[in-house]
């Protein structure tokens, strides 16, 4: 008979406190029964950015009740549970440690196996979660802390293609908003005001569209923009509604036009594997961005490729993505000790150089 296996999963890497119960029968498509997110938006928005000390603090007040939520959403106890998946890495160490330390308490009173994910394959294993893929597919990862191209072979077992050498796209977006004034998250608010604004105006540059490879780099953006903001102030005393649509369309084109050749350059390295059914997948919150989104899937459709957009409350940070991870791995016996280590660096792909000073919570992978 086929067996069911039930997996609670903790997420606490960032500024997102989440818990959530995944249950998968076989190899049936799984099921999230339960999926509860505590933001901390309001925390950090004082400060222009995520405050590492009062995300731990509040991972630490939040985890115990985002589990008891959890479950009975899911309408389970702990005694219905496989084993416990916790994010061990990387991100922001205090609320790494404290994820780990709250599984380590749970899976010790309880006797349930402990089993350590890395945030990167929680993401990357979602299109398999949300549309129950088979491997190897394409994964690009675009958030405010990651930007890369994977392609997932197995549940530990990923190649990385290239990826940002320093700021991740909504990054990018987050300090574009900031330098126009506009509110946080930026990525929302560039989108909404680049609407009917002239993306040729201003000239921003492609960067790196120039090298063969698959990375990116998105920080000569925002240098870009402050020069443009800046000279316009200078001449004419401040920017009119018109000037801040232009710039922000400008500099969402400039996005849209990198993302969309470094999608076709990983794709035509990736289709070298000839798989029989080729998928895109793309996890994060830029993904939410409707310029970007139909961008790659125009360059999927022209190269025979499906393109999978998970919903987006799974393609941001969440803990079903962990507790299926934690399943994956389950199966394949994988099996962590009280002993497990929050990591503050993880790269998925050991084999690949990491990147050092990519993505806003410091360099991730
Ligand atoms: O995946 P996510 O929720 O959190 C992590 O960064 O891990 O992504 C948040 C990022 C923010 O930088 C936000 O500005 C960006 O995703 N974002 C967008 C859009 N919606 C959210 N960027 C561009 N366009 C959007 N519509
Ligand atoms: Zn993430």
């Amino acid at each position: 008979m086929a067996q069911t296996l039930t997996i609670l999963g903790l997420e606490s890497s960032c500024d997102d406190t989440a818990a959530a119960v995944v249950r998968q029968t076989g190899d049936r498509q799984a099921q999230v029964l339960s999926s509860v997110v505590f933001g901390q938006t309001e925390l950090h928005s004082a400060y222009g950015g995520v405050v590492p000390e009062i995300a731990a603090r509040a991972h630490a007040e939040k985890l115990d009740l985002c589990v008891v939520q959890a479950l009975d959403e899911a309408g389970l106890g702990l005694q219905d549970l496989d084993a416990i998946a916790v994010t061990a890495g990387p991100g922001l160490i205090g609320g790494v440690m404290s994820g780990v330390m709250c599984a380590k308490g749970l899976s010790a009173a309880t006797g349930l196996p402990l089993i350590g994910v890395n945030h990167l394959a929680g993401h990357a294993l979602t299109p398999r979660l949300t549309d129950g893929i088979a491997f190897p597919y394409l994964m690009l990862l675009v958030s405010g802390g990651h930007c890369q191209y994977l392609i997932a072979h197995g549940p530990e077992a990923f190649t990385r293609l290239g990826g940002t050498i320093d700021d991740a796209p909504g990054e990018a977006f987050d300090k574009t908003a900031r330098l126009l004034g506009l509110p946080q998250p930026g990525g929302p608010s560039v989108e909404a005001e680049s609407q009917g604004g002239d993306p040729k105006r201003f000239r921003f540059p492609r960067p790196l569209l120039d090298r063969p490879d698959c990375n990116l780099s998105f920080s000569g953006l925002k240098t870009a923009l402050m020069r443009m903001r800046d000279q316009i102030v200078a001449e004419k005393g401040g920017l009119t509604r018109r000037d801040r649509a232009d710039l922000c369309a400008g500099f969402q084109q400039a996005v849209v036009d990198t993302l969309t050749e470094k999608t076709r350059r990983a794709l035509q390295l990736y289709m070298t594997e000839s798989p029989s059914e080729p998928v895109v997948a793309v996890a994060g919150g830029v993904a939410a961005n409707t310029a970007i989104r139909t961008a790659l899937e125009t360059v999927c459709a022209n190269q025979g490729a499906r393109f999978i957009a998970p919903p987006l409350e799974l393609c941001t940070d969440n803990a079903a993505m962990i507790a299926y991870a934690g399943l994956e791995r389950f199966r394949i016996g994988a099996r962590d000790g009280l002993d497990l280590t929050a990591r503050p660096r993880w790269p998925l792909d050991q084999s690949s150089p990491s990147m050092l000073g990519s993505g806003k919570k410091g360099a991730k992978a």
